[in-house]
C-alpha cells in the first residue's frame, strides 16, 4: 500500500486559502492510499489571542475543511489524516481527524499540549483509539507527543501498524531524529507530517518523513518545500515483531517488573 504525507504552510485564520493549497498539492501528485496533513490545518498555530483559536476552531460536524477533505477522499478513494483545530461544547482540543473515502471515520486530542498550547486548548480526553480501516490500523499521535515514548508504545500495543503524527515541529531536528526510533522500538511505520514556514517569532522544520519498522526514513521531504511525498509500504513487516528469531519485541516485555525496585543503593 502506498502512505505518504503533504508537507505546506497552512494559512492562518484563512482556512480557505489552506483548502487551496491542498487542493493543488493533491491535483496530479502521486496516488495514494493514506496521506497525512500538518497539525492545526484548519487554523494555523501560533495564535495572538485566545480569540483568535477560538474564531479558527471547527466543529467536526460543521467544518468547511472537514467537508473539503470528505470531498477529496471520495473523488481519490483515499484516507486523509489531519491536523484539526475542534471546538467542542465551546472548548478547544488540538485534534487529528481521520476521514476516508465514506466521510468522517474518527479523531484523536492531543494528550500532550506544547508552550502556548496550553493558553489555547484543553488536553485530550480521547485516549489513544486505533482504527480498523481494513487496509490497516491506523494510529495518531499530534506533534510534541512525540517526546513520550509510552504513547507510540501503547497505539503499537493495541495493534496500530501506522502512526500518523500531523506536526508543528519548531525544535530543529529533534522529533525527525526520534520518531524513527518509535518506528524502530514498535516495529510500526510512521509518517510524520510537518509544516513549513513561519508564524511571526516561530519557523517551523519541515523535514516530514515516512520511517520503516526497522526505522530507516523511507523518505523525507525538505525544509521548506510544499509536497506530497509517498512511500510503497508492506504493511505485513509491522505485524512480525520477532526482532530476532527468539526475541518477540511485545511477547518479551517484563511490564510486571517495570515498576518493582528490590534493592536500593545506600548513599
Ligand atoms: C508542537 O507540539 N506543536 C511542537
Amino acid at each position: 500500500m502506498k502512505i505518504g504525507f503533504i508537507q505546506l504552510a497552512p494559512v492562518l485564520g484563512d482556512v480557505r486559502a489552506t483548502i487551496q493549497k491542498i487542493d493543488q498539492l493533491l491535483h496530479g501528485c502521486e496516488i495514494a492510499d493514506i496521506l497525512v496533513l500538518p497539525e492545526l490545518c484548519n487554523s494555523g498555530y501560533n495564535f495572538v489571542s485566545h480569540e483568535q483559536a477560538y474564531e479558527t476552531s471547527e466543529e467536526i460536524e460543521n467544518s468547511i475543511f472537514i467537508q473539503f477533505l470528505e470531498e477529496k477522499c471520495s473523488q481519490l478513494n483515499l484516507y486523509l489524516v489531519s491536523g484539526f483545530n475542534e471546538r467542542h461544547k465551546e472548548v478547544l482540543y488540538n485534534s487529528a481527524v481521520l476521514i476516508g473515502p465514506g466521510g468522517y471515520i474518527g479523531r484523536y486530542r492531543k494528550l500532550h499540549l506544547f508552550m502556548n498550547e496550553k493558553d489555547y486548548f484543553t488536553p485530550g480526553n480521547t485516549g489513544l483509539p486505533i482504527y480498523d480501516i481494513g487496509l490497516c490500523k491506523i494510529g495518531m499521535l499530534v506533534c510534541f507527543d512525540w517526546v513520550f515514548p509510552e504513547v507510540w508504545r501503547m497505539l503499537a500495543l493495541k495493534g496500530a501498524e501506522i502512526i500518523c503524527h500531523p506536526s508543528n515541529l519548531v525544535l530543529p531536528g529533534l522529533a525527525q531524529k526520534t520518531v524513527p526510533i518509535h518506528a524502530l522500538t514498535n516495529r510500526v511505520y510512521t509518517v510524520t507530517a510537518n509544516r513549513i514556514g513561519t508564524e511571526r517569532e516561530l519557523s517551523f522544520t519541515g523535514l516530514s518523513a515516512i520511517a520503516n519498522p526497522t526505522g530507516d526514513i523511507l523518505i523525507q521531504a525538505s525544509q521548506t518545500e510544499e509536497k506530497v511525498e509517498v512511500a510503497d509500504v508492506d504493511i505485513t513487516v509491522a505485524r512480525d515483531k520477532m526482532i530476532t528469531e527468539r526475541n518477540d519485541i511485545f511477547a518479551d516485555r517484563r511490564p510486571e517488573q517495570y515498576f518493582t525496585t528490590l534493592f536500593t543503593a545506600k548513599a
